[in-house]
């Protein structure tokens, strides 16, 4: 019997969408306002859900605690308040787009779970504007 708990999360961060390889002009028109040399932020609602077996012992699928501490060490700690072009290792060349930040939260949370459980990550950078990732 395989279920999915979840826990909900939130940061504040700012970022800028720009290749170092393009002018200006050519980031501009890619990425639009997105394109800011001033940076802007946005405050991102994540969702981490993991899928396993109901534990018999305990009848966890994994305890939420747990979970809610690897949440706050990998992302919260790592990425609230900051900005993630300039102090955020993982971003310095990589393009801190909704789905770039998706696939870097969900590496990280992985690696600190036993490895037979699933993982996905909804990341929403507006309300109205989410990305997921399940290691696909
Ligand atoms: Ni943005």
């Amino acid at each position: 019997m395989k279920v999915t708990v979840s826990r909900k999360a939130h940061f504040n961060a700012a970022h800028r969408l720009y290749r170092k390889d393009w002018n200006f002009e050519k980031n501009d028109e890619i990425f639009g306002k997105c394109n800011n040399p001033n940076f802007h932020g946005h405050n991102y609602e994540l969702i981490a859900s993991v899928t396993g077996l109901i534990d018999k012992e305990t009848g966890y699928v994994m305890d939420m605690k747990v979970l809610k501490d690897i949440i706050k060490t990998e992302v919260e700690d790592a990425f609230d308040h900051k900005n993630l072009n300039l102090e955020v290792p993982e971003f310095k060349d990589l393009n801190p787009t909704a789905e770039n930040i998706v696939v870097v939260i969900y590496n990280k949370i992985k690696s600190k779970l036993d490895s037979t459980l699933k993982l996905e990550i909804t990341l929403y950078e507006t309300p109205r504007n989410f990305v997921s990732y399940s290691g696909e």
